[in-house]
């Protein structure tokens, strides 16, 4: 799924579903996550970093963020590979969205999905998403639109 917003950034692909629990990894990183399963049969972009608006009806939320997807190769899993998900660090929020259906856009590629030596490594590139994501959203004065 692809389109346009408001003020023209455009929407590299958009998936909806409901927030789940992770590891709470990212917690313990110091980066707390939203994570929406993805279905893997549905035609999905490249696995990798996107910068992120996240629309949460409910609340009538529109959010900035950095959002990863792919299946975590880093975090390693008993059963093998994680389930693909997309997972976003909020720039803006910190309250909880558990168990809201959410609204996510994928606006720009920031870089491919890694597999990190350990997570202080990965912690450290997360950081640098951030500041990417945040240097865009300065960049582009991005508006908060509102969806049809
Ligand atoms: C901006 C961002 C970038 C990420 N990049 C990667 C990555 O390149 N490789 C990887 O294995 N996991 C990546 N992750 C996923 C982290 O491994 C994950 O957030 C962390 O393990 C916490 O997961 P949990 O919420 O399930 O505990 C990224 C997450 C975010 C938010």
């Amino acid at each position: 799924m692809s389109g346009c917003k408001p003020g023209g950034t455009k929407i590299l692909y958009s998936c909806e579903g409901r927030v789940i629990t992770g590891n709470r990894i990212g917690r313990t990183m110091g980066i707390p996550t939203v994570n929406i399963p993805l279905d893997d049969k549905d035609e999905l972009p490249q696995f990798g970093v996107y910068v992120a608006n996240v629309y949460v009806p409910q609340m009538d939320l529109m959010l900035k963020g950095v959002a990863n997807l792919g299946v975590k190769p880093t975090i390693e899993n008993a059963s093998g590979s994680n389930p693909v998900c997309v997972e976003v660090n909020l720039l803006d929020f910190t309250g909880d969205l558990y168990g809201q259906d959410i609204k996510v856009d994928l606006l720009e590629f920031v870089r491919r999905e890694m597999k990190f030596d350990n997570l202080e490594a990965l912690k450290e590139q997360i950081n640098k998403d951030i500041k990417y994501a945040k240097d865009f959203f300065d960049k582009t004065k991005h508006q908060m639109g509102h969806y049809e």
